[in-house]
């Protein structure tokens, strides 16, 4: 091997390109500060925040984004730390929530699942939880809150192990005293680290690690909450599971580590044994079978696409995680789904919110690539000849689904070609009834704000304003069996059949039980809640 093809190894073996699950307010933006703090790319905490509300000045592209004080997309954060190279891709939440944050999910060697200790397991976490499950990536558990009042740690854990059906193994436990979070207590070392400082987490807290033996644990916590917590320690290495690597790489396993985001406590350690489990960036599924990330050619592909800031122009920023390789600016692949062969020039990094040009990148990267409308969810770029495609990206089940109207029937032609450009970025899901000549249509989001913005971008990109009727369907079943005849098949009366823009038949439905019940009814039907692969 020569030195070049070692040092490429070198850094695509460094990387850890993860991304934080969790329901709203569970603290994702604050760990991910402090995750930045640790590794030294923000000097005080408080700064993603305060550069979110900068964006919002200098981002005037999307009303909505400054009207909700929101953001529309997510970034990627790139930071060093211990020698590791660390991408941090955010999912967006909140009202925000969208196919895009499934897609994010794609691009992610492991995840981080943080829960808040008062709340447990909450709903658009199960969401996340079952698309990281279904790649089979490594979850890492951070439960968060420590410092205030919550639930009992023991309660948690059987919580996740029966609500998501994921084994665990807390890596520490944690050491309160009426109510106040000190420490943790380190199972694998066998030390108690206890914190110290006050400053609201602005900086990194000093500790002190010591075998949990030490007397001078007893005498801090009284002989009564030392013995309680020596009990739980002993309660975990007899009557809770293994420790199973194996497991964990698999995704059968969440390691549990338990701290506070806020104050930092935990925060350390967290990264510090995360970054030495999680695994360097895996191979991935192509057609021509695993593509290994430590081969010498380039490969990648996009898995989100971003519309442009200028609403003059109708450019985009497409992601792209890279597979395999090393990437160079300016350097000409093979697009192969195009058929063509592209230069990539304009190549962007982000760190929290500020983009700078890159020269290079590697396997594990994430890079924003400037698309004047060449690319589309799914597509590879590769180096290699003879070419192949990525496992494509699965077709998440919508939520929301509304009847859109155009107001003006004159426009029809740009209201037809704005749907069809905002369906092929992957902003909405086309669907339609098989009968009607679509003078309107039905679309389906995964997050309600999906709508808001393909209204404000036919209006702004395509001059056409429309009318939104929200329809009263939450779920949606693609048909995966052969012969599906609609006249056949036996619903409930709320249930309808619609066609996706493949032209597959899918059933839409209001509530669990009609699900169920149009299950019983057609034993012959076979539903899924995940579409087949789009490339
Ligand atoms: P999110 O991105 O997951 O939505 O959550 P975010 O980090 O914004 O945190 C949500 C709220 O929870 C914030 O409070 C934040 O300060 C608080 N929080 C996060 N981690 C901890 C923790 O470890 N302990 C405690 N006690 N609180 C935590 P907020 O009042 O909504 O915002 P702010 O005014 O504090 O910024």
């Amino acid at each position: 091997m020569g030195l070049v093809e070692y040092d490429i190894k070198k850094e695509i073996r460094r990387r850890r390109t993860f991304a934080i699950i969790s329901h709203p307010d569970a603290g994702k933006t604050t760990l991910t500060e402090k995750l930045l703090l640790y590794g030294g790319a923000i000097r005080l905490a408080g700064s993603v925040k305060s550069r979110k509300a900068q964006r919002y000045a200098v981002s005037d592209w999307m009303e909505i984004e400054k009207q909700r004080g929101i953001s529309v997309t997510s970034s990627v954060m790139q930071f060093e730390y211990g020698g590791y190279c660390i991408n941090i891709l955010d999912t967006p939440g909140h009202q925000d929530f969208s196919e895009d944050t499934y897609r994010t999910l794609m691009a992610a060697d492991s995840a981080v699942m943080i829960i808040d200790h008062a709340k447990g397991v909450e709903e658009q976490t199960k969401k996340l939880f079952k698309v990281c499950r279904m790649r089979g990536i490594p979850i890492f558990t951070f439960i968060n809150k420590l410092d205030r009042e919550g639930r009992d740690p023991f309660e948690l854990m059987e919580e996740i192990e029966t609500v998501l059906g994921i084994q665990s193994y807390p890596m520490n436990w944690p050491v309160r005293l009426g109510g106040s979070f000190l420490g943790i207590y380190d199972r694998k070392m066998m030390h108690m680290e206890l914190f110290s400082g006050g400053n609201h987490g602005q900086s990194i807290v000093p500790s002190m690690k010591k075998s949990v033996e030490d007397p001078i644990f007893r005498d801090l916590l009284g002989e009564e909450a030392h013995s309680k917590l020596i009990e739980d320690i002993n309660l975990l290495d007899m009557a809770g599971d293994e420790f199973d690597m194996n497991k964990v790489l698999k995704g059968e396993m969440t390691p549990i580590f338990f701290g506070s985001a806020m104050t930092n406590f935990g925060v350390e350690n967290f990264l510090q044994e995360f970054l030495k489990m999680s695994t360097p960036p895996l191979p991935r599924k192509a057609d021509i079978g695993e593509i290994d990330p430590e081969n010498d050619f380039f490969s990648g592909f996009i898995f989100k696409i971003q519309a442009n800031m200028n609403p003059t122009h109708r450019d985009r920023i497409a992601f792209m995680r890279i597979c395999s390789g090393k990437f160079t600016k300016g350097m000409s692949v093979n697009h192969v789904q195009a058929g063509k062969q592209i230069r990539l020039t304009q190549p962007q990094q982000f760190l929290a919110q500020d983009r700078e040009i890159v020269e290079e990148a590697y396997a594990g990267d994430i890079i924003g690539l400037f698309d004047p409308g060449i690319f589309k969810i799914g597509d590879t770029l590769c180096e290699k000849n003879p070419q192949f495609k990525f496992e494509g990206i699965p077709i998440f089940a919508p939520e929301h689904f509304a009847r859109v109207y155009i107001k003006n029937s004159l426009k029809r032609k740009q209201f037809i070609k704005g749907i069809e450009q905002l369906s092929e970025e992957g902003a909405i899901q086309v669907f339609h009834e098989k009968d009607s000549i679509a003078q309107d249509m039905i679309v389906g989001v995964v997050g309600i704000l999906q709508l808001e913005v393909l209204e404000y971008r036919l209006k702004n990109e395509y001059g056409t304003e429309i009318n939104i009727e929200h329809l009263p369907y939450k779920y949606i079943r693609w048909v995966a069996s052969e012969n599906f005849n609609p006249e056949k098949v036996r619903l409930t009366l709320d249930t309808k059949v619609l066609w996706d823009d493949r032209n597959n038949p899918v059933l839409v439905f209001q509530n669990e039980w009609s699900i169920r019940t149009v299950e019983e009814r057609n034993k012959e039907l076979i539903l899924t809640d995940i579409s087949s692969i789009s490339s």
